[in-house]
């Protein structure tokens, strides 16, 4: 099964994608957190990557979908995927919808997570993630039980350089699903649209229900 979850920045994509990793063992695909792998090993990617997510834009389609594909045509994506921060745009869905098609495949869902802007704001500005191993918490929302320490691995937890107040207003800006992508999957008779302003568990239970 191959899966896209759409929503703004700080809807929950990636929480809520390893919650349904963890549950249904579907690949997670982040671009997001392969562009910040990129830009930790300083390769040559991640620091054209980093001029982009800095300033709280898109890097250019053609990089990130290079990067995409590049991934999907590894074998531990043969049989499915879940999609977290791709497609972003119309271009990006088709040149999904065109690598999926060579391999008999598409997508089978695409999951709109709604939020209002003051919510999103919120939890990107309380937004934690663990160095070692990814795993994200709120520090109101979803607290880990010591200060700065990861539950799961004991690693050092940290803030995102793009959840400052003046990126963050930018993505808000710039990054939340526009009419056309969402429509794309409309078309396609995939979309769901699940409301994200609940409880984790309750999103959780609604994504893995749409998932059926
Ligand atoms: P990316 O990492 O994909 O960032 P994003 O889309 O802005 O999404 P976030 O990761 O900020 O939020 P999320 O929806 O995953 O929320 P989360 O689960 O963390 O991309 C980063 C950058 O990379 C982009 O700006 C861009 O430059 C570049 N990029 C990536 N993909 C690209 C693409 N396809 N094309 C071009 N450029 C691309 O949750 C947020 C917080 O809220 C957490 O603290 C969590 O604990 C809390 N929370 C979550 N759900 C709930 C809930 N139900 N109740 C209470 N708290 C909650």
């Amino acid at each position: 099964m191959f899966v896209v979850l759409l929503g703004p920045p700080g809807a929950g994509k990636g929480t809520q994608a390893q919650r349904i990793a963890a549950a249904s063992g579907l690949l997670h695909v982040s671009t997001g957190d392969m562009f910040r792998e990129n830009v930790k090993n300083q390769t040559g990617l991640g620091r054209l990557a980093a001029e982009y997510m800095d300033r709280g834009e898109l890097v250019p389609d053609e990089v990130t979908i290079k990067m995409l594909l590049e991934r999907i045509g590894r074998p531990d994506a043969a049989e499915g995927a879940m999609f977290d921060g791709f497609p972003r745009n119309v271009v990006q869905a088709v040149a999904l919808d065109e690598a999926l098609a060579t391999r008999g495949a598409r997508i089978d869902k695409a999951l709109l997570i709604s939020v209002a802007d003051e919510e999103l704001i919120a939890r990107l500005g309380g937004r934690w993630i663990c160095r070692s191993c990814g795993r994200l918490y709120h520090e109101r929302n979803d607290p880990p039980k010591r200060p700065g320490v990861c539950d799961a691995c004991g690693g050092e937890l940290y803030q995102r350089d793009d959840d400052r107040p003046d990126v963050v207003r930018t993505r808000l800006e710039k990054q939340k699903p526009p009419a056309g992508l969402i429509e794309h999957y409309r078309n396609a008779g995939v979309l769901r649209e699940i409301d994200g302003q609940r409880s984790l568990d309750e999103v959780t239970s609604a994504l893995l229900e749409a998932l059926q």
